[in-house]
């Protein structure tokens, strides 16, 4: 793989093998994402479309994209208007839904964004998306299911960050760990939405019967997340595409398992088809846990080969003086429920994931700071 549409086609291809019953399920029914713009949006929307393309003797699955393109509109998705499996509807989520919506089989509320740098600006949209949005959509199944049309799935995105900081007797994480966490601090507006989003989800499943479930993202990376998002591997990766020194915001001892988007996004369409009502599951890498000043060094090595970059790792601070506030020292799950319930066995490795996702920015260096 030496470019980047070659590393998207490759990805697409082993998302379709690793979800055949998943995608075939979906085939002929209608699908939601909403913040199908994003950066998991990416692998969600071209993995459905892939699979139409590849299996042309089924019916195929029809993805409805709803979005408030806060963050702009992504070049790759742009490119697809032409799919007629694709419709795209600017909805800010916070709002009452469309009232000509018709009938979804699957719903995957992902809009919210995920950055820290961007949901700190405006938290109260933040809390409003997760909360709100979510709320309205959980009536929308309500409703569906007295009308005797119930939904097959509903996934709310929640975080690894509703387990806040955990005490290092809690890493690695498993779902059953209740969280350390800052109701009042700057990241409570992402970290407390989403714990009431759970609480919303498990008390729909419970009480009204609604087939909605719960991922925990642990640090997700690769291809779709673009290059200006502030995360910390798109930072690094901006720094090198300048050919400048890569700059770390933190001492570099912070740590973190990273699971690559291809398979993160397996995960995610398993627990949607696949998850018990009403119940949560980390999906992520338990291996390796590296710290921050060691993924920096791998990404200078591996840039040196592909490229010949030739820049250091240098330590700075933050513009942002709440850069660091509230940031857990160690992110690190347990993924056995998510293993055994739903066969979701993640296996690109972190060095070749981090090629990837080099060789994509390569070819996706430009995007708009939004
Ligand atoms: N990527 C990760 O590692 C990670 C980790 C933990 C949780 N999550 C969760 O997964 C979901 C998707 O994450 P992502 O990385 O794709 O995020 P992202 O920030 O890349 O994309 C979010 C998308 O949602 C849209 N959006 C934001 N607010 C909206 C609103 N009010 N109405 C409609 N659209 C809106 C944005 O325009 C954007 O297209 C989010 O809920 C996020 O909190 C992701």
């Amino acid at each position: 793989m030496k470019t980047a549409n070659e590393v998207v086609l490759h990805d697409l291809s082993y998302m379709a093998d690793c979800l055949k019953s998943e995608f075939l399920a979906m085939s002929g029914k209608r699908l939601l994402i909403t913040g199908g713009a994003g950066f998991l949006g990416h692998y969600f929307v071209q993995g459905a479309l892939h699979w139409n393309r590849a299996n042309p003797s089924q019916a195929p699955i029809s993805v409805v994209v709803y979005d408030s393109f806060v963050r702009g509109m992504p070049t790759w998705l742009s490119g697809m208007k032409g799919d007629v499996n694709l419709t795209l509807v600017t909805h800010d989520i916070r709002y009452p839904l469309p009232t000509d919506m018709g009938d979804f089989a699957y719903i995957i509320h992902a809009a919210s964004i995920a950055s820290p740098t961007y949901y700190k600006r405006d938290p109260i949209s933040t809390m409003d998306a997760n909360v709100n949005g979510l709320r309205m959509l959980l009536d929308y199944a309500q409703s569906r299911q007295e009308k005797g049309r119930p939904l097959e799935g509903l996934l709310f995105f929640s975080s690894s960050e509703i387990y806040g900081d955990p005490s290092p007797d809690h890493i690695p994480t498993p779902e059953t760990y209740r969280g350390f966490v800052s109701c009042t601090g700057p990241r409570a507006c992402y970290d407390e939405a989403k714990r009431y989003g759970e609480t919303l989800c498990v008390n729909f499943a419970h009480q009204l019967n609604i087939p909605v479930k719960v991922a925990r993202p642990f640090n997700n990376y690769g291809p779709g997340l673009k290059i200006s998002d502030r995360r910390v591997i798109p930072d690094f990766a901006r720094d090198i595409m300048a050919d400048r020194d890569i700059v770390m915001f933190s001492d570099g001892s912070p740590k973190r398992t990273f699971c690559y988007s291809a398979d993160a996004v397996i995960g995610y369409y398993k627990v949607l088809v696949k998850g018990q009502k009403g119940e949560a599951y980390n999906i992520g890498v338990e291996t390796p846990e590296i710290s921050m000043v060691e993924l920096a060094e791998k990404l200078a090595a591996f840039a040196r080969d592909l490229f010949g970059y030739k820049g250091k790792v240098i330590r700075q601070a933050s513009e942002d003086v709440s850069y660091l506030v509230d940031n857990p020292n160690r992110r690190c799950p347990v993924i056995t429920k998510a293993r055994m319930h739903l066969g979701y066995h993640p296996s690109v490795t972190l060095d070749e994931g981090l090629r990837r996702s080099l060789i994509w920015y390569q070819g996706n260096r430009d995007a708009q700071d939004s």
